[in-house]
């Protein structure tokens, strides 16, 4: 596994690459979620390349970008029994040099949900992997389906911009209760980490009443709120929303492949998550 840490050398080595090249980006400390998009990576093309970037232009000020888990020993430990081909890592100080100026905005699918809640984030989200697609010029990049929104962002930029590269969505990797794995998770208390499933059962809930005919939204959500509120060491619900998986505008009658998706508070961290309604 090589490790290349400017963007000249992955460049130069990207020129060197006969076949299809995937790329799969992350900020690190890597959990089996990650590892999954790398297996896919990996299985459905000759060349698999990780980027391992804490990209400072998504974090809000008051977000904390110097505190982000960073461990690239583990990481790289991870990816070699994953058997990754290439792991990018670059300096913010390369990445965003000073006179950076250059931004990709994708408009109002930005301005609901996370985006409504961390104004700017998705701007340093689809700056960067237009940064990362450009650098390594991949056929295919990986996602992880955890991170809806963002997902359709960078569909949207991609489609929008006619850029070279298919978007590939990884369903969520799931603890065995059902908690959605993520780096976050780690800051969770024992009896936090055990409240934490009610974001799960409250997603169950919506694909039952889905299931049984329920298709009131308003309806939806509330009974979604109830079951998460009787959880005590809920801090906060940001969001419980059920809404197009295009558009994420709220809907007025779920409909298929609605996108079911909240963000609570468990202690410190905030956690998100969602299912697609089938
Ligand atoms: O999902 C993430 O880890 C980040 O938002 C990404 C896509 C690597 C961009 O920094």
């Amino acid at each position: 596994m090589k490790v290349i840490e400017t963007i000249a050398e992955m460049k130069r080595v990207r020129l060197e690459l006969p076949g299809s090249v995937a790329l799969v980006p992350t900020m690190g400390y890597l959990h089996d979620g990650h590892l999954e998009l790398v297996r896919r990576a990996k299985a459905e093309n000759r060349w698999g390349v990780v980027s391992i970037f804490v990209n400072p232009t998504q974090f809000a000020p008051h977000e904390d970008y110097t505190a982000y888990l960073r461990d690239i020993p583990r990481d790289l430990a991870m990816l070699e029994k994953v058997n990754a081909d290439m792991v990018f890592i670059p300096s913010a100080d390369e990445m965003y040099r000073t006179g950076h100026h250059t931004w990709v905005n994708v408009e109002q699918i930005t301005d609901r949900l996370e985006g409504e809640i961390r104004p700017g984030h998705f701007r340093g989200v689809a700056t960067v992997c237009n940064k990362l697609f450009n650098i390594v010029q991949p056929a295919r990049a990986y996602f992880g389906q955890k991170d809806a929104q963002q997902l359709v962002v960078i569909r949207r930029m991609v489609s929008d911009l006619n850029m070279n590269l298919e978007v590939v969505n990884v369903p969520t990797v799931r603890e065995a209760d059902g908690l959605a794995m993520s780096s976050r998770n780690t800051y969770l208390s024992p009896d936090e980490r055990r409240a934490a499933v009610v974001l799960y059962h409250a997603l169950k809930l919506a694909q039952k009443m889905w299931s049984q005919g329920d298709r009131d939204p308003h309806r939806m959500r509330h009974e979604m709120i109830k079951l998460i509120e009787e959880e005590p060491l809920v801090e906060k619900i940001d969001y419980v929303s059920v809404a197009d998986s295009e558009t994420l505008e709220e809907l007025h009658e779920v409909s298929p492949r609605a996108l079911v998706s909240l963000a609570v508070k468990i202690g410190r961290p905030r956690l998100i998550d969602n299912i697609v309604l089938e």
